[in-house]
């Protein structure tokens, strides 16, 4: 085709879209294009109109992307996934693939994670939507929102951000369902390692894959998991809206996956040793980790979650501690890195009020239980004994 062309022609085309391979690559590769072609037209037209599979443009699916999402569905045990650039794109999108649109109502958890909290609070309302926030470990009230608000969407997460507290998926998913509303679950903290809530009744469960499934700290990204129903209205959202992964970013994630369960049973098993050591400090008011006896659900966590495993997240309160002191111990911390972020190999200290809470007013930050003295910590996969040591050492010298 190319032979005799001159050499612009030959720099633009030579080597590319060689004879079909008869082998397989072992791993997937990245397909770093953003458009796919065929010999026969008939085909294209046959991927547009839904009639075939296949791909035409990277917004509307890659396969590099489809390998992740196919093993996240696996996973998380649903029909199918969709990837999006980032946790938040994923969240956006799965509110509106669950019929949230003007006139209508959402119910959220009111501790959701702050972005999340924003989108409820302001974006939404502001485009005609309201929203009411609930304390959804309060089964009561939640019943009675249900019945009073009439949404058409529950928005809530496994295990919540800052604070750990977990929910009564199926409980809630039958509630829910029962007032005809659908459920959107953010399972980023749990993982489908601790928990799936599409098999206790969600309708969505949605990650930042920026978190755990990455693992690593260097890929930003989102995914939807749902039934091949609710992936319809999803799909047409991503193909209008564009907030796609990219495929090197896809590749990374799928990458990342491979070794979640490895990591998280050493992100279990690390933080319930760290969480422990905190508790019994003297200088620690209070640790709020699933897997404490202490912790006011603890009993439902091991009701849903595997036997001894309770998630990678902790987060506690410096006794008496100024915001000061907190900086101050943060900044001491030799191993565990300050940074805005959760779920990587690293252990990693973050405080929710100058960062992942900081859209709340003090007041919200206060009705969600949010105090000054709160620090949050991603327990790493590093040895559980030198996570210690360095804490031990932090709250000695900050002082
Ligand atoms: C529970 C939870 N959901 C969603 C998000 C948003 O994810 P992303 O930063 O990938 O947009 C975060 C981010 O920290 C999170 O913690």
């Amino acid at each position: 085709m190319i032979e005799g062309k001159s050499i612009f022609t030959r720099a633009v085309h030579a080597g590319e879209r060689g004879p079909k391979p008869d082998f397989q690559p072992v791993s997937t590769p990245i397909y770093q294009t953003v458009g796919f072609f065929y010999e026969d037209i008939k085909d294209l037209d046959g991927v547009f109109a839904n009639e075939r599979e296949g791909y035409v443009y990277t917004r509307y699916g890659n396969p590099t992307n489809s390998a992740l999402e196919e093993a996240l569905a696996n996973l998380e045990g649903g029909e199918t996934a969709l990837t999006f650039g980032s946790g938040m794109a994923a969240v956006h999108a799965s509110l509106l693939a669950a019929g949230v649109k003007a006139g209508t109502s959402l119910l959220a958890a009111y501790d959701i994670y702050g972005a999340t909290y924003a989108i409820c609070s302001r974006l939404f309302p502001e485009l005609g939507v309201r929203t009411h926030f609930v304390d959804v470990t309060n089964l009561e009230e939640f019943a009675k929102t249900l019945s009073t608000a009439k949404p058409v969407a529950v928005i809530l997460e496994t295990i919540s951000n800052p604070l750990m507290k977990i929910a009564d998926i199926p409980t809630i998913s039958h509630l829910a369902h029962r007032a005809g509303a659908k459920v959107i679950v953010d399972n980023t903290f749990a993982t489908p390692f601790l928990f799936r809530p599409i098999e206790h009744g969600a309708d969505f469960c949605l990650h930042s894959t920026t978190k755990y499934i990455g693992g690593h700290g260097d890929v930003l990204g989102g995914a939807v998991v749902t039934s091949r129903e609710n992936h319809a209205p999803l799909h047409e959202i991503i193909k209008m809206t564009g907030g796609n992964l990219g495929p090197t970013e896809a590749w990374l994630t799928l990458r990342g996956l491979k070794t979640l369960p490895l990591r998280m049973r050493q992100h279990c098993q690390n933080a319930l040793e760290v969480a422990r050591w905190l508790e019994g400090h003297p200088r620690i008011a209070r640790v709020n980790y699933p897997g404490l006896a202490s912790h006011p659900q603890h009993e439902l966590a091991q009701n849903l979650f595997p036997p001894g495993f309770y998630g990678g997240m902790i987060s506690f309160e410096v006794k008496d501690a100024a915001k000061e002191e907190i900086f101050r111990f943060m900044e001491t911390l030799e191993l565990i890195i300050p940074a805005t972020t959760l779920g990587d190999v690293y252990s990693l200290v973050l405080y929710p009020p100058m960062s992942s809470h900081r859209a709340l007013s003090p007041e919200e930050r206060a009705k969600v239980g949010i105090s000054d003295r709160l620090v949050r910590l991603s327990v790493g996969i590093e040895e559980a004994a030198e996570i210690i040591g360095d804490l031990e050492r932090a709250l000695e010298k900050s002082r």
